[in-house]
């Protein structure tokens, strides 16, 4: 008997640029230094991007590795899906650069999806309702940041904590038992004001005076981020094994979102995970926003982490305030 079509991850790839901005480096940029951020972080240096990168030049790098594991061309491609909120322009999508860049046809329809750090997760399930429903066979799932362009480098409270990657993931339609068991996204609106960037878009356009009052970068109620951040991912984890009727010790693997050491350390007591089990690669790229998933994924597909049949769990919350998880067999 056929069994259910289902959305396999069959390449992960990833880019982070060469360029590494250390706690010391950044102890000469704003009154900061290397202790506090450690311990209230438990980041030590992140990537930083040079000037002539954009956005879809590092989220091709991550699609072209992606779909190299994943033994396709750029033309098996149904759909291209870029999660960033450092897009290129904000008009056309980035996703259609990265299309451009990585040689895809124009049968291979491309948009970009504004989640932030959740933005990879939002991904992974719009992808795998088309792969389900069979109007598509291979979609790249990208997740993408830059965020140095668009951070305050007098702000200790913000730029300590964010760097610049990429992360793709290729969901592949197939029949077996392995793929996207399930995808559970939601979206706090009344807590938008806790983490975004004011002007530049159409509620405060750029003038002089945005520019002047530093109004284009990002802005974050930190403490009130922790707090949500450590109780909607524990909830998005707890409905993800709810829904699978998996119980936290037969998860492999958990793959969360790599905003803050403390934070993880709190999911991970809430829902009696261990670390041991969880990717960590926030101590060498500080947070990534929508590429942070597919970034720690592909380090732990690569590093060997990942086997057949493995249960991974991945989960993550930015902006919006929007979270969600992904319960997946491997
Ligand atoms: N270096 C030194 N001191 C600093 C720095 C810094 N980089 N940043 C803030 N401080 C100071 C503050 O000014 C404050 O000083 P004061 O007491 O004299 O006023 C003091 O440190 C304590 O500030 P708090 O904001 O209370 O520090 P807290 O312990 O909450 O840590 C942090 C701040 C790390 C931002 C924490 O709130 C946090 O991790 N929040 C989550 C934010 C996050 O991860 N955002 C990412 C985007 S969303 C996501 O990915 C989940």
């Amino acid at each position: 008997m056929p069994t259910e079509l289902r959305s396999r991850i069959t390449g992960t790839g990833s880019y982070v640029a060469d360029g590494v901005l250390t706690n010391q480096d950044l102890e000469r940029i704003v009154d900061t230094n290397d202790d506090w951020i450690t311990e209230r972080t438990g980041i030590k240096e992140r990537r930083i991007a040079s000037r002539e990168v954009a956005s879809s030049d590092m989220a091709a790098a991550a699609t072209r590795n992606a779909l190299e594991m994943a033994g396709l061309g750029p033309n098996d491609l149904d759909m291209i899906i870029c999660a960033t909120v450092t897009p290129d322009r904000q008009l056309p999508a980035t996703a259609a650069y990265v299309q451009r860049k990585i040689g895809a046809t124009s049968n291979c329809a491309s948009f970009d999806i504004a989640a932030a750090c959740a933005g990879s997760l939002y991904g992974i399930s719009i992808a795998d309702s088309f792969i389900r429903t069979g109007r598509a066979k291979h979609v790249a799932v990208i997740g993408v940041e830059l965020l140095s362009r668009v951070l305050d480098y007098k702000d200790r409270n913000t730029c300590v904590l964010f760097g610049d990657g990429a992360g793709a993931m290729i969901l592949s339609a197939d029949q077996g038992e392995s793929g996207v068991l399930s995808t559970h996204l939601f979206t706090d609106g009344s807590l938008t004001d806790i983490l975004h960037i004011p002007a530049g878009g159409s509620a405060l356009p750029t003038s002089a005076e945005t520019v002047e009052r530093r109004m284009h970068y990002v802005r974050m109620e930190g403490r009130d981020v922790f707090k949500y951040a450590v109780k909607y991912l524990a909830d998005a984890a707890k409905v993800a094994l709810d829904a699978n009727a998996i119980g936290a010790d037969d998860l492999s693997l958990v793959v969360a979102h790599q905003a803050n050491i403390r934070i993880l350390d709190a999911v991970s007591k809430r829902l009696g995970i261990s670390l041991d089990r969880f990717i960590l690669n926030l101590e060498r790229f500080g947070n990534t926003s929508s590429a942070s998933v597919p970034l720690a994924l592909d380090e732990a597909v690569r590093g060997g982490r990942v086997h057949s049949g493995d249960t991974i769990l991945m989960i993550a919350l930015g902006g919006g305030i929007s979270w969600g998880s992904a319960m997946v067999r491997w």
